[in-house]
């Protein structure tokens, strides 16, 4: 059984009590110790699910959804990868909703990887296309997350899970040009997280809807082997 990598990705979505029952529905499974499970949280969430995930040695890592491309200083409202790291181990950059409701563009996630890197998070670049990867080649801990926009599960009546057989092609391509861990995201739900878990050249998955709910979450980690 391959290793595989689990994350969810909770979005603008949870407070405090609401992670809370969120980690002891979840944490109180078993589930297959192959899993490597990482939450990606919102920053006001780091602080209290580090805490909780260390005082009850609970098997899950940590990350933040976004990062800022400065270094600690003055740039009101954002947040630096040397704060995060104080929480968290992994950095998501780049995901299509912040292309689009944001306007981050290629330059802007290549300085973001730059910059987690340098302070030692792991980066999670999302992409949607080869060319997206210009600039990452020379990056050995990072992880693609193949994630075209139109299979996330909110992106309006039309979405769809990408076809297995399109992202297999998409992940032996990455790999081709980059020595990263490729995981696959939109729309990854119990009935279809083995199906892409299998997959030549795919490391895991990044869950998002499907992770909000307890009961779904610990289904899609039943399901994951
Ligand atoms: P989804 O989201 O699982 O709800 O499609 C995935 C993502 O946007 O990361």
């Amino acid at each position: 059984m391959k290793n595989a990598l689990i994350f969810a990705n909770w979005k603008s979505n949870k407070n405090k009590n609401e992670a809370k029952n969120w980690l002891e529905e979840v944490s109180v499974q078993t589930f297959p110790s192959n899993l490597e499970v990482v939450i990606l949280l919102p920053f006001t969430l780091l602080d209290f699910v580090s805490n909780f995930i260390k005082e009850r040695s609970l098997p899950f890592k940590i990350g933040a959804q976004d990062v800022s491309p400065f270094e600690s200083g003055p740039y009101t409202g954002e947040v630096s990868a040397s704060q995060i790291k104080e929480f968290a181990e992994f950095a998501l950059i780049g995901h299509s909703e912040r292309r689009t409701n944001f306007g981050e563009s290629d330059e802007m996630v290549r300085k973001k990887v730059e910059m987690v890197t340098a302070k030692g998070l792991i980066p999670i670049v999302c992409v949607s296309e080869l060319l997206q990867l210009n600039g990452l080649e020379s990056y050995e801990d990072i992880i693609i997350a193949y994630e075209p926009p139109g299979a996330i599960s909110t992106s309006g009546p039309n979405a769809n899970a990408e076809n297995p057989q399109s992202v297999s092609m998409f992940a032996q391509k990455v790999k081709e040009r980059i020595l990263a861990n490729m995981i696959y995201g939109g729309s990854v739900n119990t009935e279809n997280v083995s199906t892409y878990l299998n997959l030549e050249n795919v490391d895991g998955v990044l869950v998002g809807g499907e992770s909000l709910d307890a009961k779904s979450f610990i289904n899609i980690l039943k399901n994951a082997v």
